[in-house]
């Protein structure tokens, strides 16, 4: 398939395509449904490879217990087998790293929410000892000439540290969230030791050029003296490392096939005739305060306030999948949506007529997802910072008559490619109330027009293009370096950095 592919593809991330669980003495696989399987699985059920995960089991106690190793899919005929091979923390680890760490400290820091984040040092050692866990079993699941693929803020330290356990196989790294600017990363006591540990890959790649930026610029604050760069790529301790804005597609015709089956078509009719309203706008988001579901809700109610004619008339379908809620910030979240849509509700429902806001709190498959896109009118993408935003691109996919508005947040990775969009700026509410109501009045002749450009954008760009940039684009990592002296007079770039891993 890809040059890249001609020797084992492992990839890692910290949760895969399938949790296991331990039933009677016997492991099943169940699967997950996430952005990340769904983008990076048809590569190994394409080519064979590994996959080391947690598979959400936890250990008893904190011993180097490295999991076990299964070969999924068990039995099929339509694609290739590949290994998964799991990595046990304890559940110390799992509260301290994934909880603690990535989910407190590292996510809301990339999303620009420094109020959100504890920068807990018990945090950080536990990120470090998880990222070591999987270094360590990397390293002795891959052979040298093997392709690492790495994903995420859960795993920075990692393509540094396997090289530490003596793994030479060469590492790309994709960042799915935003990359912060340097005044807010600098806010992490940890930030030298965490691109450290990035600037172990050979490549890495963001979403959005402004993340690449973002990313450069804290490399060249942290590491002044040991980085050198030029366009895509840049030079760290005699390493010529890839750096690029990748975004990442989707499969593009399996929505587009979804959206022309009959029996998909046949259940929006229903979600749409069971809503009872004359216009319907859709919100599809994972429940966090990232995505600025409040925002939306609360800009739903300027409207109303202002367009008396609408009301009884639109409905708002949110979709709010479950997410981390074992963390406190998240549960609250929950509360205050949830009390938000009984509010506006209780306020506007007052003829019988439809609801401004039905309510889900439950994650759909694929087809139920399709069946959403085409049962609304607009989509409201308001997240107040999102890496991407896959549902953007999917309901651009499902949309075959070209009909549809999407309101797209200034402030999703998507913005700097869906420029055709409605953009909007989700902080301001006034102006998310006037785009709902520009959209519901835009001429289905300019609805075509931005849904044209768009499809053809998402299309051209989908998880085929994703791959073969990802995994095509890569080259090696050890060259010499002719000329950076001269460009660096006096700087000593042999040095190696000294950051405690
Ligand atoms: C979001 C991010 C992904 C990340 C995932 C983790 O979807 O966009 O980049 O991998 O969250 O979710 P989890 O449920 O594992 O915390």
């Amino acid at each position: 398939m890809y040059n890249a592919l001609s020797n084992n593809l492992v990839v890692v991330s910290n949760r895969g395509a399938y949790v296991f669980q331990e039933n009677n003495g016997k492991i099943n696989t169940i699967r997950t449904v996430s952005g990340l399987a769904s983008a990076v699985e048809p590569v190994l059920l394409l080519n064979g490879g590994m996959w080391i995960t947690w598979g959400g089991r936890l250990e008893e106690n904190n011993g180097l217990s490295q999991g076990i190793r299964l070969t999924v899919p068990a039995r099929s005929s339509a694609a290739l087998p590949y290994q998964v091979q799991e990595v046990l923390l304890t559940e110390e680890e799992y509260n301290l790293y994934y909880h603690g760490f990535a989910n407190s400290c590292l996510w809301p820091l990339s999303h620009q929410m420094l109020d959100k984040c504890s920068f807990d040092k018990e945090f950080w050692l536990a990120y470090r000892q998880v990222n070591h866990k999987f270094a360590r079993v990397t390293a002795q699941a891959t052979k040298n000439k093997d392709f690492l693929w790495v994903h995420d803020y859960h795993l920075t330290l990692l393509p540094q540290l396997v090289k530490r356990y003596h793994c030479q196989a060469q590492v790309n790294f994709f960042w799915h969230i935003p990359f912060p600017p340097l005044d807010i990363y600098r806010a992490l006591p940890w930030g030298r030791q965490l691109l450290f540990g990035l600037l172990g890959s050979d490549f890495i790649a963001f979403h959005t050029q402004n993340y690449v930026n973002n990313f450069l610029a804290c490399v060249s604050h942290y590491f002044p003296d040991k980085y050198y760069q030029k366009k895509d790529e840049m030079w760290f301790e005699q390493r010529k490392i890839k750096v690029q804005a990748l975004p990442i597609g989707i499969n593009w015709h399996r929505f587009e096939k979804l959206a022309a089956e009959p029996k998909v078509r046949a259940q929006a009719e229903k979600i749409r005739q069971s809503l009872g309203a004359e216009f319907v706008l859709l919100g599809i988001d994972r429940l966090d305060y990232t995505k600025g579901i409040l925002e939306r809700m609360k800009a739903l109610e300027i409207f109303l306030a202002q367009n008396p004619a609408y009301r009884g008339r639109v409905t708002l379908l949110q979709v709010a999948v479950p997410s981390r809620d074992d963390l406190g910030t998240y549960k609250k979240l929950k509360e205050e949506v949830e009390g938000t849509v009984s509010k506006i509700n209780g306020f506007y429902d007052r003829e019988y007529q439809a609801l401004p806001i039905r309510y889900l709190n439950r994650s759909l498959n694929e087809q139920e997802l399709v069946a959403h896109y085409l049962a609304a009118d607009v989509l409201l993408v308001t997240a107040l910072r999102d890496g991407l935003n896959l549902i953007a691109k999917e309901f651009i996919a499902s949309r075959l008559d070209n009909h549809g508005v999407l309101v797209l947040s200034s402030f999703a990775g998507a913005a700097e490619e869906l420029k055709e969009a409605l953009i909007v700026n989700p902080y301001h509410l006034a102006d998310i109330a006037t785009q709902i109501k520009n959209a519901l009045e835009m001429p289905l002749i300019e609805q075509a027009q931005r849904l044209k450009i768009l499809r053809h954008k998402v299309k051209t760009h989908d998880l085929r293009w994703w791959w073969q940039h990802n995994l095509g684009a890569f080259s090696p990592s050890q060259v010499s370096l002719p000329g950076i002296r001269k460009v660096l007079p006096g700087q000593a770039i042999s040095r190696t950095a000294n950051v405690k891993l």
